[in-house]
């Protein structure tokens, strides 16, 4: 078993998507959440084969959309509360990439999705959170207590940056990373983990055809990077290979 419940962002397609898929038969209650259920016909598809998943409504810009979601999932995991939380809904946009093309409404669109839009989810979720660390035994932090996994990417890496470019994407992505360290200092004492992730370069629509790594790979490496997260890992950035890149 991964977690007893896992809540995902943006299941409808690429490696949200794929998340599911992987996840499905190694929790008891998955929550997919993506903006147009009925446009989503994959991933219904999936929950029709499995119970144990409840496919959200959730726009993850819409604090309306967010509160609507956590009623449904406590209604769902009652006492038990929310084990793991991964924050993978994000966007990129080609027209964000450089100094010269760069609009104060585009980078504030990326922030929205990519660093915004998962600080208030762990906001509206982590009394759920809370309650879910407080029901287990002992102090070992793991995803399956407690634990908020954002995906970043290694393109948020200050140290790694060679090449500058792709300004907004990396500068929404290096905000995220700043709510995984906060949120590993204050959530330690609740034995909740926050680690930020690198997917690596994923064929799909993001990553686009040239991208190296194929979904189904890096879903299932960080699956098996992520089940064996313990308190050392908490507060860091790892790679789909399990690597501990630099911030
Ligand atoms: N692919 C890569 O090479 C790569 C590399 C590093 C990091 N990442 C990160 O990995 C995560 C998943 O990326 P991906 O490659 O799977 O991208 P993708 O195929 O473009 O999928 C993005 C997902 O995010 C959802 N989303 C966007 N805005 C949303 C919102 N406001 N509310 C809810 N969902 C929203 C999309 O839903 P809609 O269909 O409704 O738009 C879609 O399900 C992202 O955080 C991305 O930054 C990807």
């Amino acid at each position: 078993m991964y977690a007893q419940s896992v809540l995902i962002t943006g299941c409808n397609r690429g490696i949200g998507l794929e998340l599911v898929k992987q996840l499905a038969n190694k929790t008891e209650a998955l929550f997919a959440g993506c903006r147009k259920p009925d446009a989503a016909k994959e991933l219904l598809e999936i929950a029709e084969c499995h119970k144990n998943i409840s496919v959200l409504e959730l726009d993850v810009t819409n604090e309306h959309s967010i509160q609507t979601a956590v009623k449904k999932v406590s209604s769902t995991v009652g006492k038990n509360g929310l084990n793991c939380l991964i924050n993978n809904a994000g966007v990129t946009n080609k027209g964000e990439s450089q100094i010269h093309t760069i609009t104060s409404k585009g980078l504030r669109d990326l922030y929205e999705v990519n660093a915004v839009a998962p600080a208030m989810m762990v906001k509206a979720f982590l009394p759920l959170l809370k309650q879910a660390s407080s029901t287990c035994g002992g102090d070992v932090m793991s995803v399956s207590r407690a634990a908020v996994l954002n995906v970043s990417s290694e393109l948020s890496s200050i140290e790694k940056n060679i090449k500058a470019g792709v300004y907004g994407y990396r500068m929404s992505k290096i905000a995220l990373n700043m709510l995984t360290m906060n949120l590993s200092i204050e959530l330690k004492q609740h034995r909740i983990l926050a680690v930020s992730l690198h997917p690596g370069w994923v064929k799909t629509d993001m990553g686009g055809k040239r991208a190296r790594v194929k979904v189904f790979d890096s879903v299932e490496k960080l699956i098996n990077v992520t089940v064996n997260f313990t308190e050392t890992s908490n507060g860091l950035l790892y790679s789909w290979e399990g690597e501990i890149l630099p911030w």
